[in-house]
């Protein structure tokens, strides 16, 4: 069947097409149906029952495929290699549950998980699985405060931490990091696990830590325990507009059924085959295609840690892709540009025998035509660019290698997947006709695997995602949809950016730029960057009377930056104006800001308050080197 076929199988009978997919999963109780009409955007195969670790492990083991490699370790900065079979992961986190459970821990129970990329990482989120607890990882480039934010939303009963993660150059000392989080979280969890590592021994909290080890030791291992299909798997925060994180809630039954699909049809991975997406775990791609979708599958996955280039050098992806035989590989765009400057001419890739890779899945950012047509020809390979989020948990729109290879649009990424009826709106929420910019826009019911809403936060999941477009989700990008059906995504409506693939809040670094002492106003806006395809940038307009030297207030608050969001935020560059445009009815004009900084041209915009404050903005952008080039 081609791709338009399925397309319009789905359309015909979405209920039959997804009752067939989930057919392919295994089920304590089959679910009477596929779509249940409750909640505020519907759910699925909510009466059926079943468990996320039995799928993605156990079920495995059973069919005799318990000597295969579940999981390699690839740590560059460790300088070791690591296989873990099927059988050995069913062991362990069978044990870890165990441990886990003897604690108290049982389903529904929230477990923080704030680890490097090691395989203990995905055995913690295993072992919560195996238990119905609902896990929710924290990337380790936040900083104390975003992890007690998270502890105070989620609630934990318990947290699984490692001791350090390695960064090139420096060891990211988690366990302080952990501490101070629990001293500032009003929510104290009842007991943490921290995972010892060589690199790093950390002191222990008495009658609140247990060592990973110790805690195992003599315990009886765990059974997966059944849960109902919209039982939250788990709880990712990600970006939104203000420094209040947005928790994410997955459900369990349809995260495996869509994931099962994806693993098969737009990555063609099946079992026995081996997958990479050099993510993170704290990230949506890491729970999907480095954890749960390709193990669903049975297939091996990758855990690297490291980076693209500099650990220890620039052929580090194709070492590894070379070396366990990967089929489909995955990374964001920032990756390989930081490759392509190092070798702009391919010779790190000639150097590895890449036989067995037969695409090349990019996501995260918006794929500039020109790192696609690098990576197409040094590689040979067709490049996928697809478009999802960290909300929809899987591609919204592919071309879906594993149904047929599509033709590809170097800027597109490419055409909607089933379940997914995208369609571009103008203001007033009517369609437009195609090659129209305008907000894209998903009808409802979303298919299986996206967010059924958000923790502990309904009315704000509607007022973010339901409100502005009725009958739609709103997914906060903008972009148009060509003659053929091919999508292109252009830039976000909201505030949020995204440097090196990270997605993050404008909003949030405002609220600590304006808990400066000395500033009275300030406002962020995201700069083109050539390796990070977006970099933050502050305005600062400081309180009348202030004496503080301008470049110790603007150090200042790059130090506030990191020590309250983190290093990730990658914040550096700020400047001190006198105001900042705005609109007559006081909308700070950010948007205008970005286009000066990117050197594009700007037209007064009519609202404008005051249009001699550009000239300002103008002069104060060049002081920081702005326009770039
Ligand atoms: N724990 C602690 N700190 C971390 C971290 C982690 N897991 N990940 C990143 N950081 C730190 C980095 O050390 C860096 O700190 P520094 O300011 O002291 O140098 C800072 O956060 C910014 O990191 P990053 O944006 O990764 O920049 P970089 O200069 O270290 O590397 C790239 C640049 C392009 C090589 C890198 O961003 C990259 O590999 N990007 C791919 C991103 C990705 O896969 N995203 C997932 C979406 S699919
Ligand atoms: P996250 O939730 O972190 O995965 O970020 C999701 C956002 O990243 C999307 O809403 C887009 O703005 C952007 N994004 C992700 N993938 C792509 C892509 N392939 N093309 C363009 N933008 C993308």
């Amino acid at each position: 069947m081609s791709y338009s076929d399925i397309y319009a199988a789905w359309q015909a009978d979405p209920e039959a097409f997804w009752m067939e997919q989930a057919d392919l999963i295994d089920w304590d109780r089959r679910p009477s149906r596929a779509y249940f009409d409750q909640g505020p955007v519907g759910e699925w195969f909510a009466d059926g029952l079943l468990n996320t670790c039995w799928n993605a492990v156990d079920r495995h083991v059973e069919a005799g495929r318990g000597d295969q490699i579940a999981i390699m370790h690839e740590s560059p900065v460790t300088l070791s290699t690591k296989g873990i079979t099927f059988r050995q992961l069913r062991d362990r986190v069978a044990l870890l549950a165990g441990a886990l459970r003897k604690q108290g821990i049982g389903k529904g129970d929230r477990v923080i998980i704030y680890m490097p990329m090691i395989p203990e990482a995905l055995e913690a989120m295993l072992a919560c699985a195996r238990l119905g607890a609902v896990h929710s990882v924290v990337f380790g480039g936040f900083a104390a405060h975003e992890l007690a934010v998270r502890i105070d939303d989620c609630q934990p009963k318990a947290i699984i931490a490692a001791s350090c993660g390695i960064e090139p150059g420096r060891v990211v000392h988690y366990k302080p990091l952990l501490d101070a989080a629990i001293d500032q979280a009003a929510h104290k969890p009842e007991f943490c696990v921290i995972f010892q590592r060589e690199e790093e021994v950390a002191g222990l909290v008495e009658g609140r830590d247990l060592s990973w080890h110790g805690f195992q030791y003599g315990v009886e291992p765990a059974d997966c325990v059944p849960v109902e299909g919209n039982h939250p798997a788990y709880i990712l925060y990600t970006s939104g507009t203000t420094g209040q994180p947005k928790g994410v809630i997955r459900h369990t039954a349809g995260h495996l059924v869509a994931l099962h699909w994806s693993m098969n049809n737009i990555y063609n991975i099946h079992e026995g085959d081996r997958f990479w997406a050099a993510s993170d775990v704290g990230w949506v791609v890491g729970h999907s295609y480095i954890c749960y979708g390709p193990l669903l599958a049975g297939a091996t996955t990758v855990v690297f840690e490291g980076k693209p280039v500099g650990t220890p050098h620039a052929g580090v992806f194709w070492r590894i892709i070379q070396n366990h035989r990967i089929k489909s590989f995955f990374t964001a765009p920032t990756a390989l540009r930081a490759i392509r400057r190092e070798d702009p001419d391919g010779e790190w890739i000639r150097r590895y025998k890449l036989h067995e890779l037969q695409a090349l899945f990019l996501a995260g950012e918006r794929a500039d035509p020109e790192t696609v047509t690098w990576a197409q020809k040094h590689l040979g390979v067709p490049v996928v660019d697809h478009w999802w989020q960290t909300e929809t948990g899987w591609a919204i729109a592919a071309n879906p290698i594993g149904i047929e290879i599509l033709p590809t649009k170097p800027g597109s990424p490419s055409v909607p997947m089933p379940g997914h009826d995208v369609q571009i709106l103008d203001e007033s929420g009517q369609p437009v006709p195609p090659g129209t910019l305008g907000a894209v826009a998903i009808k409802l019911p979303l298919p299986p695997g996206t967010l059924p809403t958000l923790w502990n936060a309904e009315d704000r999941f509607r007022k973010s995602y339901l409100d502005r477009f009725p009958g739609y989700y709103e997914t906060g990008d903008a972009g148009y949809i060509d003659a053929d059906g091919y999508l292109y995504i252009m830039a976000r409506t909201d505030d949020v950016i995204n440097v090196a693939g990270h997605r993050l809040s404008t909003g949030a670094m405002e609220e600590v730029l304006a808990s400066h002492p000395d500033v009275a106003e300030c406002a962020v806006i995201g700069v083109a960057d050539n390796l990070k395809g977006q970099l933050p940038l502050g305005f600062l307009c400081l309180k009348s009377g202030s004496q503080t030297p301008h470049d110790q207030i603007v150090q200042e608050v790059i130090t506030m930056v990191r020590d309250k969001i983190g290093p990730v935020a990658a914040f550096k560059t700020a400047c001190v104006v006198d105001r900042l445009p705005k609109t007559r009815s006081g909308k700070i004009l950010r948007a205008t800001m970005a286009k000066i900084a990117d050197g594009e041209e700007v037209k007064t915009p009519a609202t404008i308050d005051d249009p001699a404050i550009l000239d300002e903005i103008r002069s104060a952008l060049n002081s920081v080197g702005y326009p770039a080039g």
